[in-house]
């Protein structure tokens, strides 16, 4: 597989994207020139560091100062407790306007080292090098950045795009197999909402992409990634088609508000909501075949069951969904494979009737 290279225009200029093997020594003269002459923070937890860290070290030399900021492993890392921390770490050790903040990890980190970036004295430019699958193909692309507070989830967050983002698969060698699964939902999750060739291309390597094979996963990855990076192109404010990239996504959110962050990684709590979508699609346009057959794609995962929630919970954290809107929540769902759309109106009633069986019987076909 060779790399794939491509650009995302924002309204705040062009992000340049890389993804898939080599990529960090692929971009190491363009890392090298944005972190010339300047300090860069370091974003990364102690056990990506431990792992992966000598994959930087090569570009340590091209910055000014090169300062390593550890934060919490996973979700703990999306506090403003923790964002403060960073804030007055940077503060401390000279930074500046021009100072750059690199992001080292998966989605969590890049989420708070974004929010971290786009707020210190008012914006600093910043570097997404994603180490997890499930953010190389979705978390580090589009410039959302956002910390959670307990009630909901990525509640303080602001749109800063990162100057580039790249996306070494070669980190992906030490990622645990669950984290691995974790990303490949993400990976179900857009080609059920756009493209049932990358989901064909899923269900027949899905053995590979498990075990961790460089190469489907890259392509895969690659695929995916472009995906996103078009629907967020063509929506930046997130007010129309990018909303569509939250497939599984609103009860997927309850159901971690509802867990506490804890027990259900982010990719198995949106598998369980592609599950849910399934549903309410089914009892609209979505033919049962296609339904059946992603859920069966997501019955070859080898999920942890879903704990047990109390309905009313779930139910709750839909309402403080940040996407609950005046009118009500609006749910993504599929009305054939490789095409979503947004339904709006959705009665109280229906969703707490099938909320209240899905948590029976997640994987029952409705
Ligand atoms: N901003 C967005 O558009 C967006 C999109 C999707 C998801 N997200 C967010 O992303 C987060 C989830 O990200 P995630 O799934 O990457 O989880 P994560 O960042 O919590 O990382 C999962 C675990 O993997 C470990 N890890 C990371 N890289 C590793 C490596 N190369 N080898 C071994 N271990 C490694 C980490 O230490 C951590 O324990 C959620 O907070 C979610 O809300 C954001
Ligand atoms: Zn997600």
């Amino acid at each position: 597989v060779s790399l794939s290279r491509f650009q995302l225009r924002h309204p705040a200029g062009e992000t340049w994207h890389l993804l898939g093997p080599g990529a960090l020594t692929a971009a190491a003269a363009e890392i090298a020139a944005f972190l010339a002459g300047r300090t860069a923070f370091v974003v990364s937890t102690p056990r990506v560091l431990g792992l992966q860290g000598h994959r930087l070290a090569p570009l340590a030399g091209a910055a000014a100062r090169w300062e390593v900021l550890e934060v919490p492993e996973g979700e703990e890392a999306k506090t403003l407790a923790v964002a403060e921390g960073l804030w007055r770490a940077m503060a401390a050790r000279g930074g500046k306007r021009d100072s750059r903040v690199l992001a080292f990890g998966g989605g969590s980190v890049g989420d708070l080292a974004g929010f971290v970036a786009g707020a210190f004295l008012r914006g600093v430019g910043w570097l997404q090098v994603p180490t997890t699958l499930l953010a190389q193909v979705d978390a580090a692309i589009g410039g959302k950045t956002a910390v959670d507070l307990p009630e909901t989830k990525n509640a303080v967050g602001l749109f800063h795009h990162p100057a580039g983002v790249v996306g070494e698969t070669g980190l992906l060698a030490t990622l645990p197999p669950e984290e691995r699964r974790s990303g490949l939902v993400e990976v179900i999750k857009v080609a059920v909402a756009f493209d049932r060739n990358l989901l064909e291309q899923v269900e027949t390597t899905l053995p590979s992409l498990l075990a961790g094979e460089e190469e489907p996963l890259a392509a895969a990855a690659s695929r995916a990634a472009r995906l996103k990076a078009r629907a967020v192109e063509a929506d930046p404010a997130e007010a129309g088609p990018r909303r569509l990239l939250n497939l599984g996504h609103t009860l997927g959110h309850a159901l971690e508000v509802a867990l506490g962050y804890r027990r259900l990684r982010h990719g198995e709590a949106v598998a369980y909501g592609l599950l849910f979508a399934l549903r309410l699609a089914g009892r609209r346009d979505l033919a049962p075949g296609e339904a059946g057959r992603v859920r069966r794609l997501l019955g070859r995962l080898g999920l942890p069951p879903l704990p047990r929630l109390p309905a009313a919970e779930v139910i709750a954290a839909i309402a403080r969904d940040k996407k609950a809107r005046e009118g009500g929540v609006a749910w993504i769902l599929p009305r054939r494979l490789g095409h979503v759309v947004v339904v709006e109106g959705i009665g109280d009633d229906e969703v707490r009737e099938e909320v209240g069986a899905f948590l029976d019987d997640p994987w029952a076909e409705p």
